[in-house]
């Protein structure tokens, strides 16, 4: 039986419906609303607001749930791989062996970039951010690789494609910023193994793989390949709404992901841990993250969901733990951060914010161990979360109710003011 919420509004009476979901989340149902009774919802932020019904991701913020179409992420994050988790979060359901097989082939046939993008990427001046150069390349892809018709055959292949050149054009790019030799995807590499041997292989020294870091990669990405409405997925289905081509909605994925406030964060995360341990100065950071008059945050702590521990946080410190163990690493990073995350878990602040740790704040020591460097996390983070990006825009235009997003305001400014020519200023 459908529930209704009732809204007065002046001497009428309205019934909005109520949609719930599988996990039993609530909605008011308001798609009448403006027809029916003239008004429009504010909700600054869209933290109130559902954009879509998806069964892509499931989150709850309360309790530190994260499922993949029902899979929780701790399972993933154990005995699954990145291109397994992507196939499963792009075709709704986990591959068979043959299936697996050849989404693993076609991925491999598809690892070339274009020879004539590399005159863009020596172009670029060296000072350029790697996520810059990914978005404009991404959005590049649409001239070199152009879509005929919108059949299901032609987005196999663009989502194919996107999957497998991303990594080649990130590893590029880092190459050429460098000024080295760019190194060729290897079609006897698994996924993983191919981008850090992209990355790491130079003539005068041979990248040597290892198995602990090649899992920590695949966790590091499984754990950043969907997060369901976030910034940067809000921003695909956005753009992808107006009928653009996937390769142009992603880069304003990736051009969300930029942001310090979003995917940015794991970069963030190490400069601030880094000025801690140079400057010794925790105590001053974290009264500058309480300082309401201060912008400063602590980098790493918070999240727009979660209200308690991040559970790819969880798995993120262990990651960490084990793979600076197995790689015999210390990093005097890693003692700061357990220490700030201690200090923050016992300060009034923090606990009356319900500000926990997020997915960010033991990343970035992860990425400094297998190598990586700072500038080119976030270009991480963004390779992780394609397939999420993927899963998502398919999911937009294969619904029936598609609609082009176009959000309304509350205008206050001028009310109609007469143009005064410029010699009566
Ligand atoms: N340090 C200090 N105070 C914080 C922090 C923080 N990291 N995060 C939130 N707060 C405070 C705010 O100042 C605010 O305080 P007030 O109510 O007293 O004014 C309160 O907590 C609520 O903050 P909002 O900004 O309203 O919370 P919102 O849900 O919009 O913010 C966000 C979420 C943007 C992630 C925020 O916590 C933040 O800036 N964190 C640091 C950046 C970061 O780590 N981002 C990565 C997020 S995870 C990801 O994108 C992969």
């Amino acid at each position: 039986m459908t529930e209704f919420v009732k809204l007065i509004y002046g001497d009428r009476q309205y019934q909005l419906p109520v949609i719930e979901g599988t996990e039993g989340e609530k909605a008011i149902d308001i798609s009448a609303l403006r027809r029916q009774t003239g008004l429009i919802t504010l909700d600054p932020g869209y933290a109130n607001t559902g954009a879509c019904s998806s069964d892509i991701t499931f989150m709850d913020g309360e309790k530190g749930i994260l499922r993949y179409r029902g899979i929780p992420v701790e399972q993933l994050a154990e005995y699954s791989t990145f291109i397994e988790t992507s196939y499963l979060l792009i075709n709704r359901r986990l591959p068979s062996p043959s299936e697996l097989t050849r989404f693993s082939v076609l991925l491999n046939d598809n690892s070339l970039v274009h020879e004539d993008m590399r005159s863009f990427y020596e172009n670029f001046p060296r000072s350029s951010h790697p996520m810059g150069i990914l978005s404009a390349m991404v959005n590049a892809l649409r001239s070199f690789y152009p879509e005929i018709q919108n059949l299901e055959e032609e987005i196999n292949l663009t989502v194919t494609r996107l999957l497998s050149k991303i990594r080649t054009m990130a590893a590029m790019s880092y190459k050429i910023s460098r000024g080295h030799k760019v190194v060729y995807p290897r079609p006897d590499l698994a996924y993983c193994d191919n981008f850090l041997n992209m990355m790491f292989d130079s003539p005068v020294k041979p990248y040597r793989i290892d198995r602990v870091v090649t899992t920590a990669l695949n966790v590091f990405w499984i754990l950043h390949a969907d997060h369901e409405q976030n910034c940067s997925t809000t921003a695909v289905r956005v753009v992808g709404s107006a009928r653009v081509n996937l390769y142009s909605a992603i880069s304003a994925g990736i051009a969300a992901l930029w942001g310090p406030l979003h995917g940015g964060a794991n970069q963030a995360v190490i400069e601030m841990l880094s000025q801690i341990a140079e400057n010794n100065n925790m105590a001053q950071v974290i009264e500058r993250a309480k300082d309401k008059n201060d912008p400063f945050r602590l980098m790493g702590f918070g999240h727009r969901i979660y209200k308690t521990f991040d559970p790819r946080m969880k798995i993120m410190k262990k990651v960490c733990h084990r793979l600076l163990e197995k790689l015999k690493v210390s990093d005097p990073l890693l003692d700061v951060a357990q220490e700030l995350e201690e200090i923050a878990l016992r300060d009034d602040y923090f606990i009356e914010h319900h500000l926990y740790p997020n997915v960010d704040f033991y990343s970035g020591i992860v990425l400094r161990a297998i190598g990586i460097p700072t500038n080119m996390f976030t270009v991480m983070f963004a390779i992780g979360r394609l397939p999420g990006w993927i899963a998502q825009w398919k999911e937009s235009i294969d619904d029936p109710n598609w609609k082009l997003c176009r959000p309304r305001q509350i205008y206050t400014g001028p009310q109609e003011t007469a143009y005064v020519p410029i010699e009566q200023r």
